[in-house]
């Protein structure tokens, strides 16, 4: 009997079991009691699944252009669990978010949760960025894609946009020291140029020019 591929890549399990390490180190904490010891726990649980966000969003974005210049495929596959697992993180910490602000007594106050996210700027800008990876994650699946045929692709390169608003976000939040946000926002912006056509032909040109010309397109995905 013919031997049954495998469907994941080691990459592909490290990226799912990495992803959850973060969710998994602050539940390990609760356990622990050691968050009881912090001043406060909700704006540590904030900080850890905002960052998280962020760098899951990040490695989604970096799989095109490491095929680009590197030419590694193996990253493709990677882009839309890892796209998926930013807004997981994004909307746990916004769910932290509402706790935090509109909990009290055993009701959850929804006035305190609209003043606190539209009247600070940068909750606002993360809320916005939230609002755009939703309908990404809703049609992250085959269906969607042939439901939605071109307008899928142009649906998705609002993921670019996303991530701008979330640097936007972490540079409005800091409240001196932007040097963290700053290194965030150069790797986005260096994400972002590999991807310009121009760009993006040098590289493939370089990593062998004659070879790769009529992989270009393919290379566009
Ligand atoms: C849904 C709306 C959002 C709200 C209301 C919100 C709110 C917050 C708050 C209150 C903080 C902590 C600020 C402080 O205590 O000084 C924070 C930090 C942060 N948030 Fe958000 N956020 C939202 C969406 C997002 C999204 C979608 C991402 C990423 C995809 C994100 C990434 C971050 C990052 C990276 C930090 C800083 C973490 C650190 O300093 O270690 N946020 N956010």
């Amino acid at each position: 009997m013919a031997k049954r591929k495998s469907s994941w890549t080691p990459l592909q399990i490290a990226v799912h079991v990495g992803a959850f390490v973060p969710l998994l180190l602050i539940v390990w904490n609760f356990w622990q009691g050691n968050m009881a010891l912090l001043i406060n726990p909700f704006q540590d649980v904030t900080f850890r699944t905002g960052k998280a966000a962020l760098i899951l969003l990040l490695l989604s974005l970096a799989c095109t252009p490491l095929n680009i210049v590197f030419g590694w495929r193996q990253v493709l596959p990677l882009r839309k669990p890892l796209g998926l697992y930013a807004f997981m993180y994004g909307a746990l910490h916004f769910l932290i978010f509402i706790v935090d602000n509109g909990y009290i007594g055993s009701s959850v106050d929804l006035m305190a949760v609209y003043e606190a996210t539209f009247e600070k700027r940068f909750a606002l800008v993360g809320f916005a960025a939230l609002m755009i990876l939703l309908p990404l994650a809703i049609t992250s699946n085959q269906w969607s894609m042939r439901q939605l045929k071109k307008n899928w692709k142009r649906l998705h390169q609002l993921v670019y946009a996303a991530g701008i608003l979330v640097i936007i976000h972490f540079i409005w939040l800091v409240k001196s020291d932007i040097r963290e946000p700053l290194v965030y926002g150069a790797i986005l912006t260096l994400l972002l140029v590999v991807r310009i056509p121009l760009v993006r032909r040098f590289f493939v040109d370089l990593r062998s020019p004659k070879k790769n010309k009529p992989r270009i397109a393919a290379d566009n995905a």
